[in-house]
């Protein structure tokens, strides 16, 4: 399931991908928000991830206006690995090599044709497992 989560600044584009979801049969949960009224990134950070972690399988994308509060306050949870992806290749390597299950995105920086390409690789892509494995499990040392 793709869980979707932003703030006032990711709202346009959070509702740009979910009409590009619907269009494709593809299920989301949207945890908000639901406009541009203006609202506090973690509180909605904190309901995606808690949908998130209910399915390993569950892949998050979260959008604020950067993308850098999203990913700060996504990543305070150790079982979460938040990418912020502003390029394909970017998001390519966040699932080859980190494994991330949730996409950060900029939504005052990416337009949604940009947005949906990032998407895509991003969910097309597999883990390589390997030495990367060995990497990721070290995170949990920290
Ligand atoms: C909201 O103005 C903005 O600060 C927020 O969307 C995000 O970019 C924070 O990192």
């Amino acid at each position: 399931m793709i869980i979707l989560a932003c703030d006032h600044a990711g709202y346009t584009l959070k509702e740009e991908i979910k009409e590009f979801f619907n269009k494709e049969n593809i299920t989301t949960i949207d945890v908000g928000t639901y406009s541009t009224e203006s609202v506090d990134y973690p509180d909605y950070v904190k309901a995606g991830n808690a949908k998130v972690l209910e399915n390993s399988n569950n892949i998050g994308i979260y959008f604020c206006g950067t993308g850098i509060g999203m990913s700060i306050a996504a990543n305070k949870n150790p079982k979460i690995r938040a990418a912020l992806c502003t390029t394909v290749g970017f998001a390519c390597l966040a699932r080859k090599h980190n494994d991330a299950n949730v996409l950060v995105l900029p939504g005052r920086y990416l337009n949604k044709t940009k947005a949906i390409r990032i998407i895509k690789e991003f969910l097309t892509t597999n883990f390589e497992g390997g030495r990367h494995l060995r990497r990721i499990r070290k995170l949990k040392e920290i």
